[in-house]
């Protein structure tokens, strides 16, 4: 396909929100400089069009590393023994969420390890009525905390969470088995994304992309599979290789700028297809490249997640190697987020639960 071809299937996306999977395809592929600015600059448009030059903030609090699963590309997987774990006490996820209101975030991500033992169901319950009660109601709360019952999930929601995000991380299932212990249920997964809906959560999901075995077509159909499963909000990341992992043990080098690109692409292409949902700009990208979350945002992502968490902790969270921000306190994240947000002509939604114009419209 020539460029203007190519050229021609972003205008009409741009137009319409509408690509079949040869088109993503095409669109993946993309290797002209020119071409990329034009798919990320059709995309910011949309960006600016339907949400307006704004960045909303969740504090991100990852309250643990304690993990039932087994996935196996993460760095925080149950078989790797080559790190400590920890759970914050209920005091120091408060402190964190007091950081939030302090900061004036509006909004804030716990994330954590997959528990489901009856004490850690209560001890988040409990958790959430506290942080509601600390801020007079005002904060808003995220959870990302793997797969639960509908019952927990409904608990979580009266007790005061309204987001939740779990990712599907590919939508072929095969490829899903690939990725995971043949005791992680890619049916149960889908599930759990159908009781979140159930329990009126805003639902948010995401897939990991770049990994070796994986095709444009896959990365295409994990776009089509968001937009079909009409998400609330998105989080996905290029896959970055932790060496503890089996996966990160036996994949070959990655290019980092080859896996940035790749993830610009598919937050563009996804504006494109759902132009009013909040699309989160991943730490992955900014372990890409120093400016990589910003070029997220350029390319039509408008959601950040600045670290709240203790810096004591955050070498024990890393879901793979190189993670950054790793000895920066959450002032400081605060400080350069700040700026480099500025520097490209975003302006933050402090004090905002920042809800994307999608679930409004629900
Ligand atoms: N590279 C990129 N993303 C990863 N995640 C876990 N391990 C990796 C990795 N090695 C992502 C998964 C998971 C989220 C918490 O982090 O998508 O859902
Ligand atoms: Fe646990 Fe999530 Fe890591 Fe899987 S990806 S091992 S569920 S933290």
């Amino acid at each position: 396909m020539n460029n203007l071809q190519i050229s021609s299937i972003i205008d009409k996306a741009e137009k319409n929100h509408h690509l079949d999977c040869d088109e993503i395809c095409t669109l993946l592929a993309i290797e002209s400089d020119e071409l990329l600015q034009k798919l990320f600059q059709a995309a910011y448009r949309i960006k600016l069009a339907e949400i307006g030059n704004i960045v909303s903030l969740r504090g991100l609090i990852e309250i643990g590393n304690i993990c039932r699963k087994n996935c196996y590309y993460c760095g925080i997987r149950s078989g790797n023994h080559n790190l400590s774990r920890y759970l914050l006490t209920q005091d120091e996820i408060l402190h964190c969420a007091e950081l939030a209101i302090k900061f004036n975030y509006g909004s804030i991500v716990l994330q954590g390890g997959e528990l489901n033992t009856p004490d850690f169901i209560d001890f988040i319950e409990d958790t959430l009525i506290k942080i509601k009660k600390l801020s007079d109601n005002q904060l808003g709360i995220t959870l990302s905390l793997g797969e639960q019952t509908l019952e927990s999930y409904q608990r979580w929601f009266a007790a005061g969470a309204h987001r939740y995000l779990l990712r599907i991380e590919t939508s072929n299932e095969e490829l899903y088995k690939k990725l995971h212990p043949a005791s992680h249920s890619f049916k149960e997964r889908l599930n759990s994304l159908d009781y979140l809906r159930r329990a009126n959560y805003q639902v948010g999901s995401g897939v990991m992309f770049g990994f070796e075995g994986q095709s444009y077509s896959d990365m295409a159909n994990d776009l089509l599979f968001l937009k079909k499963l009409d998400v609330d909000m998105v989080g996905m990341g290029p896959y970055s290789i932790h060496k503890d992992t089996p996966m990160g043990a036996n994949h070959p080098p990655l290019d980092n700028d080859k896996q940035l690109k790749l993830g610009l692409k598919m937050i563009a292409v996804l504006r494109l297809i759902m132009p009013d949902i909040n699309i989160a700009s991943t730490t992955v990208l900014q372990a890409l490249s120093p400016m990589g979350r910003e070029a997220g945002l350029l390319a039509g992502a408008n959601v950040i997640m600045p670290n709240l968490s203790d810096v004591v902790y955050r070498k024990s969270y890393q879901l793979y190697d190189n993670k950054p921000g790793i000895d920066e306190n959450a002032l400081e994240s605060r400080e350069n987020l700040e700026k480099s947000i500025h520097s490209i002509g975003e302006k933050i939604n402090y004090g905002q639960w920042g809800d994307s114009r999608h679930f409004a419209k629900r």
